[in-house]
């Protein structure tokens, strides 16, 4: 009987990504909600490596802080290199983990973000049953660019030739390298020694990782030889050079977790037009229209419907919520059977409760509004308590900041706040309560007392025929 293959994962990341013509390194960029880095480190954990290294050296302690901050930390270590001689070079940087005990070491590259857990499993299941010593991944493109071409001999894989170093027969290979290895790890340790002795003369002058495939095909009579594994689906591997790649390998990024979510029984209206980042989660019979944006740690639940150009994150949205055309909401709650919008704005902190209505140009904060509360129309609620049911009538504002610090707004259950009121806060309206509209309110209203706070009308008798 055979052991189990243990593996280890060393991810390459030390570059800075020049051609992203970026302030940031090119794996800290963003591919829906989180660094393209945490995509590839995620996608060897959950492939079933029991360590994960990434290689740092640019920027390296943001990379280092970031990975700390994240909940499989326990999981990762680090290695650094401090100069970029290149990938075989960031490799050997690493190599006080290839610890021959750990059966394989998987190597993946920072800037191949969409390659996933399930089909990174499915490579190295079969790696491992070819007994090769080096397996990876190669992929056959249309149009192969600036990619490592593979080099074959009667079907073996013999070398890779990178783009720079390529002759024109070369270059019209279109089967490429995709920067996904698993090596053997005690062959790892020779074969890396062995480019690290050789002097690095090739067209960038850097230590290729490439040339790993030459030594193990030279060895190939003694050993396990060489494991060429042609992906699937190329846009699972394209690697993220510009900004150009990065909008691309967004948008494949897209549709793969929009397609996901259709599945689970989600209704996008524009697929091409919606944006669901990683974190999110949705429930069966949720429609999203066009030009909404989901992110954070956002929840919507069944039934709920998301109009055009709604922008969520960190919400929590109940069953058979509407929220309408054009809202903004972050970090708050919606109960359910609520609607909202259109054109409304959730400050941090907004909860709002059962069978709520917020309506246009309303923005709340840091406000509980209770099971059945209405604030309809051109409104201002933050720091406030409003009771179950009350109505806020249009062009409410709680005035809940005095120039140094925030005071809160306490409306009771069923109170009736009259149209065009200021509510200088601290103030508590009572339970049943009413407040005369254009009323400016600066003490208490008692429960189910009328408040009216504002100059009483007067009408002059046929004051335009005597002055006019
Ligand atoms: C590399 C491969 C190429 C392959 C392509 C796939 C080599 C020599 N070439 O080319 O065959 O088709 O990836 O996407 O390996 N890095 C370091 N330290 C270094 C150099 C690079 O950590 O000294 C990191 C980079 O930050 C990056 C990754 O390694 O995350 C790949 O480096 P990059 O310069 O982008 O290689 P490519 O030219 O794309
Ligand atoms: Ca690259």
């Amino acid at each position: 009987m055979t052991e189990e293959p243990s593996f280890q994962t060393l991810i390459l990341a030390a570059g800075r990504g020049t051609r992203m013509r970026s302030r940031t390194i090119k794996v800290l960029h963003d591919i829906l909600g989180k660094p393209m880095l945490a995509h590839v480190v995620e996608a060897a954990l959950d492939s079933g490596s029991r360590r994960v290294i990434p290689i740092l050296g640019h920027q390296r302690e943001l990379v280092e802080e970031w990975l700390q901050a994240q909940p499989y930390a326990e999981q990762l270590d680090v290695a650094l290199q401090l100069e970029q001689n290149g990938t075989a070079h960031a490799v050997w940087a690493a190599r006080e983990f290839f610890d021959p005990e750990i059966t394989y070491t998987v190597i993946l590259s920072g800037d191949v973000p969409n390659m996933d857990a399930a089909s990174l499993k499915a490579f190295l299941d079969a790696a491992v049953d070819s007994g090769a010593d080096v397996g990876l991944v190669t992929a056959v493109l249309d149009d192969p660019a600036s990619y490592g071409r593979i080099i074959r001999h009667n079907d073996r894989v013999e070398a890779i030739v990178e783009y720079k170093d390529a002759s024109p027969e070369q270059r019209a290979v279109n089967e490429i390298n995709a920067g996904i290895y698993v090596v053997r790890t005690s062959f790892l340790a020779d074969a890396l020694s062995l480019i690290m002795e050789r002097p690095a003369d090739n067209a960038q002058n850097e230590y290729y990782l490439t040339d790993l495939i030459a030594v193990a095909a030279e060895r190939a009579s003694e050993t396990g030889g060489v494991f060429g594994w042609p992906v699937e689906d190329p846009r699972q591997i394209q690697g993220v050079n510009t900004r150009v790649d990065l909008a691309r390998a967004t948008d494949f990024a897209r549709r793969r977790i929009n397609e996901h979510w259709m599945l689970q029984g989600v209704s996008f209206i524009d697929p091409e037009r919606t944006t669901v980042e990683t974190g999110v989660q949705l429930a069966h019979d949720v429609v999203l229209y066009p030009d909404v944006y989901l992110s954070g740690d956002t929840i919507i639940k069944t039934g709920s419907v998301v109009e055009p150009g709604c922008v969520l994150r960190d919400c929590h949205i109940g069953e058979d919520v509407l929220l309408k055309a054009n809202s903004y909401l972050t970090d708050s709650q919606v109960g359910n059977g609520s609607q909202v919008g259109p054109f409304a704005h959730l400050r941090p902190g907004s909860d709002i409760g059962r069978g709520c209505k917020v309506g246009n140009f309303v923005e709340i904060k840091k406000t509980r509004l209770h099971d059945g509360a209405k604030a309809g129309h051109l409104t201002y609620l933050g720091d406030a308590q409003i009771g179950e049911g009350a109505n806020i009538g249009a062009g409410t504002i709680t005035c809940n900041y005095d120039g140094e610090k925030k005071s809160v707004t306490e409306i009771g259950a069923g109170a009736f706040i009259g149209s065009n009121s200021a509510l200088v806060a601290p103030v508590t309206i009572g339970d049943g309560a009413y407040v005369g509209a254009g009323s400016t309110i600066t003490g208490d209203v008692p429960d189910r007392a009328l408040a009216v706070a504002r100059g009483r009308q007067k009408n002059i008798e046929d004051w335009v025929d005597r002055e006019k």
